[in-house]
């Protein structure tokens, strides 16, 4: 792939210039790809209904074709236009969490290209909170696909930073709007299943899911991640989120995990490697002179979450070879955290005491 001259414009996130967006909207029309910023993460967008334009946005990530894409839209009505039928439950979802970071799975009609869906008989579809987002949509006249906006298997970026490093020379245009708000991406969920089901856990939470639709289980694929598990959605069975170090995770109380962490710590220290730790605001100081970067306080794991793709990336530039991460609760947001710290982990995870 030749290097292409990638644009970079920055614009205010709350009151975007609407001529900067209508330069994006123009390139989305003509079927390039623009990086643009959401609530939960950038994405990279292309217009939905063209395959052509859809192609591209596989070969700039690297993304295996099979791993089927989010439509974004600005209104219920685009998606009438593109699924076969809405279900109530679906219908109240939207209606309390939209725009918002929830992800919802329709049947697809022959509107949505195959490349999309990869073939799937459903689409994702979602509304983003976030000005720029959602007026590029309004402006592009188009449901806008738009996957994370990172080369495949890295950290999704919540700077335009993050964009900059991974896909600069591979895209048309990157809209700098800040740092994201979520930090994590949109909750996915199948209202086409029996029981509708989480597919990742995400920026909305499940009790908060339930308040609409009691019936809403979690797939325990996105809760324990076990290699061996059959994946429901083609996106679980990728490696994903993963650092260039190598990042172990610890599970258990905080105590044990500091306890423990401080000993691998020392171990390979000893044989010459580059250490970095993940921590919070509580245990940061446990571990003393060291690279150590808090996430952010255990009493709110929002703020965890916000901060945990950028911790990952900042400890990658300080080039550490080995990251020692420790685990959340699996309540609200910390289902969310766990998913994604479990799969960058692939496998290294060590089970410390209560
Ligand atoms: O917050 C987000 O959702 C961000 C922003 C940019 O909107 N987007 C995002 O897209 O995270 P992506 O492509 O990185 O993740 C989409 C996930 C993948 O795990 C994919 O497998 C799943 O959604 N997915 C998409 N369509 C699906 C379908 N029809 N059936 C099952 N899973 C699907
Ligand atoms: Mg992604």
């Amino acid at each position: 792939m030749k290097d292409i001259d990638t644009k970079i414009i920055k614009v205010d996130s709350l009151r975007p210039d609407i001529k900067l967006i209508r330069e994006g909207a123009e390139l989305i029309k003509g079927g390039k790809l623009i990086a643009f910023p959401t609530e939960t993460v950038y994405g990279l967008g292309a217009n939905g209904l063209d395959p052509k334009a859809v192609a591209n946005i596989f070969i700039a990530k690297g993304r295996p074709q099979d791993n089927p894409l989010i439509l974004h839209v600005n209104s219920i009505a685009q998606v009438e236009e593109l699924v076969m039928d809405i279900s109530e439950g679906s219908r109240k979802l939207m209606e309390r969490f939209w725009p918002g970071p929830l992800t919802l799975l329709f049947k697809k009609n022959h509107k949505v290209p195959n490349i999309i869906t990869a073939g799937l008989d459903t689409v994702a579809i979602r509304m983003p909170n976030h000005p720029v987002a959602f007026k590029l949509i309004e402006i592009s006249g188009v449901p806008i696909a738009a996957p994370s906006a990172n080369r495949s298997g890295r950290p999704s970026p919540t700077m335009a930073n993050h964009v900059i490093e991974d896909l600069s020379g591979r895209i048309d245009m990157i809209i700098d709007g800040g740092p994201t708000g979520v930090g994590l991406e949109s909750t996915v969920l199948d209202m086409t299943s029996e029981p509708p089901i989480i597919l990742r856990p995400g920026g909305i939470i499940l009790e908060d899911l339930h308040g609409l639709v009691p019936e809403i289980v979690e797939d325990l694929n996105t809760i324990q991640y076990d290699e061996d598990m059959i994946p429901k959605s083609p996106g679980q069975k990728y490696r994903h989120y993963a650092p260039k170090a190598r990042l172990i995770l610890f599970i258990g109380g905080v105590d044990s995990m500091v306890e423990s962490i401080s000993r691998y710590r020392d171990s390979y220290i000893s044989e010459g490697k580059k250490v970095g730790i993940m921590a919070t605001d509580e245990t940061m100081d446990a571990y003393e002179e060291n690279i150590v970067i808090s996430m952010g306080s255990r009493e709110d794991n929002r703020t965890i979450a916000h901060n945990l793709f950028n911790t990952i990336r900042t400890l990658d530039s300080k080039g550490v070879d080995i990251i020692l991460c420790e685990g959340m609760e699996m309540a609200g947001m910390g289902t969310a955290i766990m998913n994604r710290l479990k799969r960058a982990a692939t496998g290294n995870i060590i089970r410390v005491g209560e």
